[in-house]
């Protein structure tokens, strides 16, 4: 699939789209029109089939979009047609919450190991994954081939484990430590910082009707 230089925006896009066109194969539909899709999802028609257009159109006039073949192309091009080899780092709450969740199993990001730097959580095990120390780190990210480190420990700890991630192969950092992280760019990482989409609602909250 040719997904050269889609923009950024687009890209964004394409986990709602994946997402709604996920629940209309649950809900059985087999095809769905610009117009529906904009109706359900409250963007407009023709952001969706400019949207769509950047992948050479899945549409076809007077039938729509066939809503199987959508989803497992926008998953092609998002990359969830593979498994991916994860690791967390930091077995706190949120660590453990990430490592409960079976659902990112399903979407192909395979949880192998779960790290930390105290010894009372050593072999304690969440979802039948043991807790590991992370002094065993580097051997384990090499021995089981990990793509993706899931970073949910302080800052501090972060800055320090992240170079150690790159010199290892980590090609992927999934980042919740607030820290922007200084890597090599054949390390991808993704931020997430769940206070900036609080502080948005927060916003919205107070301009409510203004
Ligand atoms: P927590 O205190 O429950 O867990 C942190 C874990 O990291 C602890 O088990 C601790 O032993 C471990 N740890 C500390 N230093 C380490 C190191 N050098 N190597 C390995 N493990 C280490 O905290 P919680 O609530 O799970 O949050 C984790 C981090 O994520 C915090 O720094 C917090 O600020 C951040 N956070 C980020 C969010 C976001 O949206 N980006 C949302 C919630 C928390």
């Amino acid at each position: 699939m040719e997904d050269h230089g889609i923009s950024k925006a687009v890209v964004k896009r394409l986990p709602r789209y994946y997402r709604y066109l996920g629940d209309l194969i649950e809900a059985k539909v087999e095809r769905i029109s610009s117009n529906e899709l904009s109706d359900m999802m409250n963007v407009t028609a023709s952001q969706i089939r400019q949207d769509l257009n950047n992948f050479g159109g899945f549409g076809q006039q007077g039938y729509g979009y066939n809503v199987k073949y959508l989803y497992q192309e926008i998953g092609k091009i998002l990359g969830l047609d593979k498994t991916y080899s994860m690791v967390i780092i930091g077995a706190g709450n949120l660590g453990q919450a990430l490592a409960n969740y079976v659902k990112f199993e399903k979407r192909g990001f395979v949880v192998k190991g779960i790290f930390d730097i105290n010894p009372r959580l050593k072999g304690v095990a969440v979802r039948g994954i043991e807790i590991r120390m992370v002094d065993e780190l580097p051997e384990f990210i090499r021995e089981h081939k990990i793509q993706i480190a899931t970073l949910t420990l302080p800052k501090t700890g972060a800055e320090k484990v992240a170079p150690i991630l790159a010199e290892n192969g980590i090609q992927a950092i999934w980042n919740f430590a607030h820290t922007d992280l200084h890597l090599p760019e054949n390390v991808v990482v993704e931020n997430v910082h769940l206070s900036d989409s609080l502080m948005q609602l927060s916003y919205n909250l107070n301009h409510l009707n203004q």
